[in-house]
C-alpha cells in the first residue's frame, strides 16, 4: 500500500485519503469533476483544522498534509503507478462492476483493487474482471480517519 489511489472523494473517499496521508502513505484521489474534487479537498482541510484545534496534529502540518494529496478527474492519472486502489463511489452494483472492469484492464495484475462497499458482494463487484483474485473489500467506517479498524496504524492514528 505504498502508493494508494482512491476513487471517489465524497464522505468516505476524502476521509480515507486523510487517514492514509497522516500515516505517511502516498495518496492520489479521484473525483468526477472540479466541484467534486473541491468538496473533497475542503473536507480534508476542515478535518485537519479540527485535529489541530484539538492538539492531535501541529498547526504547520495542516497545509503540508493537505498538499500531499494529489487530486485528479482522470482515472488513468489516479491509477498511474498505484500499488493499491480503494474504490469509494456510490453504493450501486452496476457502477462498481464497470469501474472494477476498467481498473482490472488498466492496472498491473499485482495491484490490489479494494471496494469500500457497505453491503454488496465482492464476487458480484468483481464479476466483469479477468483477475478477480485481487478484488477485495476494505470497509472503512465513517469518518475513516477517526474510527478504529484494527490495531494497525492505517485508520488508527492517535
Ligand atoms: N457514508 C458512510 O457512512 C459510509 C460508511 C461506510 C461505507 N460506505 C460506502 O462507501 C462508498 C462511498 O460512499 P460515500 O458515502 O463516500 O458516497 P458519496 O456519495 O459521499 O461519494 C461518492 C463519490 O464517488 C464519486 N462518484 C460519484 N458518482 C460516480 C460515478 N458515476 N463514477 C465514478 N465515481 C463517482 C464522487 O467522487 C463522489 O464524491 C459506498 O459504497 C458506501 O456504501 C459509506
Amino acid at each position: 500500500m505504498e502508493k494508494l489511489a482512491i476513487i471517489g472523494c465524497g464522505t468516505m473517499g476524502h476521509t480515507i485519503a486523510l487517514s492514509a496521508v497522516i500515516s505517511g502513505i502516498q495518496v492520489k484521489m479521484y473525483g468526477v469533476n472540479d466541484e467534486d474534487i473541491e468538496g473533497g479537498k475542503a473536507g480534508i482541510l476542515k478535518n485537519l483544522k479540527t485535529l489541530s484545534n484539538h492538539g492531535f496534529i501541529d498547526r504547520d502540518k495542516i497545509l503540508l498534509l493537505s498538499s500531499k494529496i494529489i487530486t485528479t478527474s482522470s482515472i488513468n492519472e489516479v491509477i498511474k503507478d498505484a500499488t493499491y486502489v480503494i474504490e469509494a463511489i456510490p453504493e450501486n452494483l452496476n457502477l462498481k462492476m464497470n469501474l472494477f472492469k476498467d481498473l482490472d484492464n488498466l492496472c498491473d495484475e499485482d495491484v490490489i483493487l479494494a471496494s469500500n462497499t457497505s453491503g454488496l458482494s465482492p464476487n458480484s463487484i468483481a464479476s466483469l474482471t479477468k483477475y478477480s483474485h485481487r478484488v477485495i473489500v476494505t470497509h472503512f467506517w465513517n469518518p475513516a480517519h477517526l474510527v478504529t479498524l484494527a490495531p494497525h496504524k492505517f485508520g488508527v492514528i492517535f
